[in-house]
């Protein structure tokens, strides 16, 4: 029966999702073996109260007989001191393998997530990764240890208990077991019940976790636009789906306990009749019944926390079902089995017929042919949504071309190992993105191994200096989550003074948008000129006095290159698309000012 249960329980998946598990549990697997063999006698000692009745009663109650059983009270509480401490261990071990394993599990999630390319964040949200790497690892983990613990405990206990059935008599034994299989029979069908169910539960559970993250970081817009209410119908709608399905798994899984009551009581009924019927008969003494009935109602303790655990075993194969799914998803940006050394000097950097559409969509980059020659400034320019920043977002490979290739000094970046090439990409972003801390840990990212006279003059160089020494701590103001506590300026110098500290041959330039004010982008463009010294550079420009210190520029519109030349050459043609973007855009920007 048991090995029925065992296998109806999950087919294969019970093998398997140890068998996966197995290596993350390997460092430290006498801890976890102990845990789960101090089960064993934890769960047998339960047997030993119903063996010790069947002497009692018949020596004690039935033979009215003082003299030998003394010892059988001391026993049941010398039992139960050892179970205890058993007790005790194996919670303790279990806690801290079960710690142990999450750690590692958790570990190994982080380094797929900090591997993982942009595109999967592009597809997934901050609520699902949230879920992912961290609530299911959680539930991967304890769930599987405790599970197996209380599993192997149950099964030791039932397993001491049956023996003691029988022992006491084979006919009742046989007959409690039928009634017993009938009653636990549709556990085996709680997975089917729960399986879609969970996913769906899951699925809202995500929804939430972006739902919060979302409120966090757009306070503002929904504050501005008024968005309370809305957001607000949000939340319930989501939170009335949770509840709806927690309450039809109930609907679906609560039948499983008072079934099995019921069909116990028959069985309990049936082995009165017949027990009463072998004792007259002389077949067992009272003693047996005694102790046989103890050990049924006993046994109907562990047998019915095996529903319990199969749910919770079932949402733990879910759960590590899932985060293999993460575990095995290959990383679709790495490095080659070879590498191409990265050359010191660089000499060009080509895009060859490079055409790029992100996945799912269409083609966004069509056919970009384009060489950018050593210590030159390019900007690109063009329509919004055209290109550019994809296009930038190619070199340091966040995502890899779709068609032609990238080559620096001839050869396909592809080649390169991923981390070097990143090394010798200093990007300044569109929006940049400071993370907790103080100015300093910011810019230190450029370079963490900088000196602290490299950092202040980082600092000196991205005209951060005369802001930083208003502050009262200095470059160790912490910024809050995000850079909240900054203006836009300010982040975005910080920004370059990190790119700075790298200090990289390349790079990459994607210029804020958004409206500074005259003396700002004064600054920031001194910054962004320091920054630019002695550089490759590519420059996203949507500033005039970019463009006319670049050497050349490109105009890439709705994803071709459709020009490119220094300005001068540039405006000589007479209708030419520069020509054009520059007296519509640029030179009416300017006059703005
Ligand atoms: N992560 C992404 N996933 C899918 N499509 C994207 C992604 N990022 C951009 N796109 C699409 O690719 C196209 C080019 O976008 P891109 O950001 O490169 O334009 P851009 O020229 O930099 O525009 P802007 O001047 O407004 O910054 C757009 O149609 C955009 O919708
Ligand atoms: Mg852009």
């Amino acid at each position: 029966m048991l090995e029925n249960m065992l296998s109806n329980l999950n087919d294969n998946q019970f093998v398997r999702n140890y068998k996966r598990m197995w290596p993350l549990a390997k460092p430290f697997w006498p801890a976890a073996l102990l845990a789960l063999l101090i089960c064993i006698p934890v769960g047998a000692l339960d047997a030993v109260i119903a063996l010790f009745l069947k002497p009692y009663t018949d020596v004690v109650i039935v033979g009215k007989n003082m003299e030998s059983p003394w010892y059988i009270p001391l026993l049941i509480v010398g039992f139960t001191t050892v179970q205890g401490l058993l007790n005790f261990a194996s919670a303790y071990l279990n806690a801290w393998t079960g710690g142990k394993l999450t750690m590692s599990l958790k570990s190994k999630l982080a380094d797929k997530l900090v591997e993982l390319e942009p595109a999967f964040f592009d597809k997934s949200t901050s609520g699902e990764v949230l879920f992912r790497f961290n609530s299911d690892a959680e539930l991967s983990c304890s769930g599987l240890l405790g599970n197996l613990k209380s599993f192997l405990t149950r099964i030791c206990s039932s397993i001491a208990l049956i023996g003691v059935l029988f022992y006491n008599s084979w006919q009742l034994s046989i007959m409690a077991i039928v009634i017993l299989a009938v009653a636990v029979a549709p556990l085996t069908r709680v997975k089917k019940l729960l399986k879609k169910l969970v996913q769906k539960n899951n699925i809202y559970v995500s929804q939430l976790n972006s739902m919060y993250t979302e409120t966090f970081s757009g306070n503002r817009t929904i504050a501005a636009y008024n968005l309370k209410n809305s957001q607000k119908t949000r939340f319930d709608s989501l939170l009335a789906h949770v509840f709806q399905l927690s309450v039809a798994m109930t609907r679906r899984t609560a039948w499983i306990t008072p079934f099995m009551h019921f069909v116990i009581s028959i069985g309990l009924g049936l082995a009165i009749a017949l027990g009463s019927w072998l004792i007259v008969s002389g077949r067992i003494t009272s003693g047996n019944f005694v102790s046989f009935l103890t050990a049924l109602l006993m046994l109907y303790t562990p047998l019915k926390n095996i529903t319990n655990v199969a749910v919770s075993v079932q949402n733990s194969f879910l759960a590590i079902d899932r985060v293999f799914d993460i575990l095995d998803r290959p990383v679709a940006i790495t490095d080659k089995s070879v590498c191409a050394a990265m050359p010191q000097e660089l000499e060009s950097i080509a895009f060859d017929h490079v055409h790029f559409g992100y996945t799912g969509g269409s083609e966004v980059l069509h056919d970009i042919t384009m060489t950018i020659r050593p210590r030159e400034m390019l900007a690109l320019v063009g329509n919004s949504g055209g290109g550019k920043s994809t296009l930038a977002s190619l070199l340091p490979r966040f995502y890899d071309v779709t068609g032609g290739c990238i080559k620096i000094n001839g050869t396909d970046i592809r080649d390169f190992r991923l981390q070097e090439l990143r090394q010798n990409i200093a990007y300044v972003f569109q929006d940049n993105f400071l993370f907790e801390g103080t100015i300093r840990d910011n810019i230190l990212l450029g370079d963490p191994k900088a000196s602290a006279s490299d950092v202040e003059n980082a600092v000196r160089s991205a005209f951060l200096s005369e802001f930083i020494a208003g502050l009262e701590h200095g470059l160790d103001t912490y910024i809050g989550e995000r850079g909240v506590l900054l203006s836009g300026g300010q982040k975005q110098r910080i920004a370059i003074a990190r790119a700075f500290l790298k200090n990289a041959p390349i790079v990459i330039l994607d210029e804020a948008t958004s409206a500074l004010d005259n003396k700002s982008e004064a600054i920031v463009q001194q910054a962004i000129d320091n920054l630019m010294k002695d550089k490759t550079v590519i420059v996203i420009a949507h500033r005039l006095s970019t463009i006319r210190n670049a050497h050349r520029i490109a105009v890439i519109n709705e994803g071709r290159l459709v020009e490119i030349g220094p300005h001068d050459a540039l405006m000589q043609k007479p209708a030419g698309q520069y020509r054009t973007l520059y007296e519509t855009q640029f030179k009416t920007r300017s006059m703005d000012v």
